[in-house]
Formats: C-alpha cells, sequence, structure tokens
C-alpha cells in the first residue's frame, strides 16, 4: 500500500511519529508537511527529537487566516496527489492543514483516512471543531481514538465507515516515557523541582484573542504559590503583547519558550498540577498521573474528566487558582486511550480497508 500523509501542526508531528513507523513496515509512506507550523521550535525540534523522516514534500504555506491557510494546502496539495496517485491520503486531528488535505484527497478521488476521527467539543465556533466535522463528513475510514468518538461518529450517520483503534498520542508517551529520564535537563534547566510546579500551556484562539479572558487566566495562573512553567505558544506571545499583558506574565509566571516532546514529557511528568487549553497535553496529563484543570467550558476528551483527574474550569480566575491548589481526591484510573498499540491497528486498518474496501468491526 502507498499512504499519503500530511502533517503540518505541532501536535501532528506527535500523532505521525508512531505510525509513520507501522505504516513504513507495511507499505509506502510518502511524507508532506503543509509548513502550517514553521519556527524550529514548533516543527523541525520534532523531526530531528523523533526521528520522523525528512518530508517528501515541503508545502511551505506558512499562516494567514483561515481561508489563506485553507485555500494555500489545497491549491499546493492537489498536485502532489495527482503526481503520487496514492492508495490512501491520511490526516490527522483538527488543524487547517487537515481539513484542506481531506477535501484535496475527496476532490480527487482517493480514500482520505482520518486518525483521530470522531472527537467534538460540540461548540461550533470553536474553527478546530468546524475541521473536525468537515473532515470526518468527506473522510472514507474514520480512525477513532475512543468508544466515544465512534458513538459521535455513529449519531451523525458514519458508523459504516468508523474503527476504533486507541489513540496513537498514548503510543508516542509509552515511547517518551521510556527516555525523558535521560534525554533532558529541562529541570535543571529552569530550576524546577519535580513536584513543586504547576505547568501551563496556553494557545486557543477563544483564549488569546480575547484579553479579557487571557488576563484571567493570568491572574488564576498568578494566584498559585508554586512557580508556573509556562513555554509560550508564539499565537500567545503576539496576544499577550499587543494587549499588554506580556511584562506581568514574564513578572509573575516563568514564561519560556516551546519546548520539544521529551522536554515537555519531563515537564509533564515532574508538575504537581498541569493547566493547559490543549488537547494533546490533557490526555498527556492524565497518561502521567498528573491532575489537568482545563481552560475551557468544554473538552472533546470527556474520559479524562468522567474519571475525576480533569477539571474544566474556562477562563475564572478564582476557579483556576482553587483548581490548581485544592487536593485531589484520585481513585482508579480506567483505559479509554488502547493498549498502546493504536499505531499498529491504524496501519492494520488502512490496510484491510485498502484490500477488501471494508471497515473491520469496531469490537
Ligand atoms: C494550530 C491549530 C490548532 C492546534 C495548534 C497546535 C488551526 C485552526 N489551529 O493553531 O488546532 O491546536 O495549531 O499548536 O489549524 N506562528 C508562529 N510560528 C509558527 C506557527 C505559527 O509564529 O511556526 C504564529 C503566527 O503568528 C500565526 C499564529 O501563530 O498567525 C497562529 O498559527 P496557526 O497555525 O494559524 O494556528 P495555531 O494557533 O498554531
Ligand atoms: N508540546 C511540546 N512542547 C511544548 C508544548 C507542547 O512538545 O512546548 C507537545 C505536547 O506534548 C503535545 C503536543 O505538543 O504532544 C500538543 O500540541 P498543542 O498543545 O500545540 O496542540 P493541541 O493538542 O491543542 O492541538
Amino acid at each position: 500500500m502507498k499512504v499519503l500523509s500530511v502533517v503540518g501542526a505541532r501536535p501532528q508531528f506527535v500523532k505521525a511519529f508512531p505510525v509513520s513507523r507501522a505504516l513504513r513496515a507495511r507499505g509506502e509512506e510518502v511524507l508532506v508537511h503543509t509548513g502550517q507550523h514553521y519556527d524550529e521550535e514548533l516543527s523541525d525540534v520534532f523531526f530531528t527529537e523523533l526521528g520522523i523522516p525528512e518530508p517528501d514534500y515541503h508545502l511551505g504555506v506558512g499562516s494567514g487566516s483561515h481561508a489563506t491557510q485553507t485555500a494555500r494546502v489545497m491549491e499546493r496539495l492537489d498536485p502532489v496527489v495527482v503526481d503520487e496517485d496514492p492508495d490512501a491520503l491520511l490526516v490527522y486531528g483538527d488543524t487547517n492543514s487537515t481539513v484542506a488535505a481531506g477535501l484535496v484527497g475527496a476532490k480527487r478521488d482517493t480514500a482520505v483516512v482520518h486518525v483521530e476521527a470522531g472527537l467534538r467539543s460540540f461548540d461550533r465556533e470553536m474553527p478546530e471543531e468546524v475541521n473536525r466535522v468537515v473532515t470526518d463528513h468527506v473522510a472514507d475510514l474514520l480512525l477513532s481514538p475512543t468508544e466515544k468518538g465512534a458513538e459521535n461518529l455513529a449519531r451523525e450517520g458514519l458508523a459504516d465507515r468508523t474503527v476504533v483503534t486507541g489513540d496513537v498520542m498514548y503510543d508516542a508517551l509509552l515511547w517518551a516515557r521510556d527516555r525523558v529520564g535521560d534525554a533532558t535537563t529541562v529541570l535543571a534547566d529552569n530550576d524546577l523541582t519535580p513536584g513543586e510546579y504547576v505547568l501551563a500551556t496556553v494557545h486557543r484562539a477563544k483564549n488569546t484573542d480575547d484579553p479579557a479572558r487571557l488576563s484571567a487566566i493570568l491572574d488564576g495562573l498568578a494566584g498559585v504559590s508554586d512557580p508556573v512553567v509556562v513555554p509560550v505558544h508564539p499565537r500567545t506571545e503576539t496576544a499577550l503583547r499587543e494587549h499588554d499583558l506580556w511584562d506581568r506574565a514574564c513578572d509573575e509566571l516563568r514564561v519560556i519558550d516551546p519546548v520539544g516532546y521529551l522536554p515537555f514529557v519531563r515537564l509533564l511528568d515532574g508538575a504537581r498540577r498541569i493547566a493547559t487549553d490543549s488537547g494533546g497535553v490533557q490526555k498527556e496529563a492524565f497518561f502521567l498521573d498528573t491532575p489537568c484543570v482545563t481552560l475551557r467550558e468544554e473538552t472533546e476528551w470527556v474520559e479524562t474528566v468522567e474519571a475525576g483527574w480533569n477539571e474544566l474550569v474556562g477562563a475564572d480566575a478564582d476557579a483556576i487558582t482553587t483548581a490548581l491548589t485544592r487536593d485531589w481526591p484520585l481513585g482508579e484510573k480506567p483505559h479509554p486511550y488502547g493498549d498502546g498499540d493504536a499505531a499498529s491497528v491504524v496501519a492494520e486498518a488502512i490496510d484491510a480497508y485498502l484490500q477488501d474496501g471494508a471497515t473491520p468491526p469496531t469490537d
């Protein structure tokens, strides 16, 4: 089988790394980087650290409005799909690169495979929710990380295209967890003691584009007595500067540049608590047994909340400080994200689909 995989933003490099290995063990993979993320610390560092093969194509789309970014990916990916003529086009998650590539595949009548299908926040104002819904509806094979995702797809009439695979981010995390010990000095470099700091990340449009929300999040984090380390996304740095909050953030929090995956996993593992609006980080906190405070009103990763390891606090300063400070009565953890072999299940499901065009049962 020949699979053309499309990645472009930080979380997609992490998701693609285990899948890429599994695909290459079975057949040919052509890797396309859209260039949605281009800073060294949001892109190249992951290829080096995770040993992801050099992309065969780099589309260089860069930043822009949603329309510009989506249109550029479509325009530049289309001739690649025609030239390569893959058996399947594989997309990950919910970014503009995902939806654009999904549309190109659908219009070129190439089998579109969506890894991380079925996730829903049920908030159509969230740009990623539009990307998820559109991608799922144009895709031919929907690979859902969870049973909950499969239920969402069934409600939208897509059950017959769905396979539950487990979460490929769990595979990536297990790989990293075994290596972080020797691979990074991030704690010492930032003068952090395990169990005595909070790790925070913020980058969602809803939080960065609204100065009132951004300022309330700052207040909530600054209310914690432990050091709060914040690897800052470039979008958030720009917003903090624009809203005159940058100096305050640097005074009250430990603001650092984004770090690579292994140092980030070390930071997650050593933190007393996590505060985040990231999708991936909520789950990584769960995998590493670190309680998570989510700076949103809803989440796609509902299992983490139901299990009592994640609390949704939105952008309410008092609620953020309280959740980061309180004792958490943590019980048994369920395992809704698979056994850490999702990447091979993904590769197998694609192979099976291409061989007989049928999706295997989702048990
Ligand atoms: C994108 C995804 C989001 C994902 C996030 C992962 C969409 C709609 N959003 O959000 O789902 O959670 O990636 O991090 O696809 N910038 C840089 N350097 C870079 C990349 C971006 O400085 O390498 C700055 C630019 O000012 C840019 C802004 O960040 O305008 C936003 O980048 P963009 O890729 O549009 O969206 P993200 O917020 O990164
Ligand atoms: N991540 C990282 N360095 C950082 C922040 C995040 O390696 O400084 C990783 C994190 O471990 C996770 C992924 O990036 O695997 C999450 O990306 P992000 O939060 O940007 O996107 P989302 O998951 O919200 O789409």
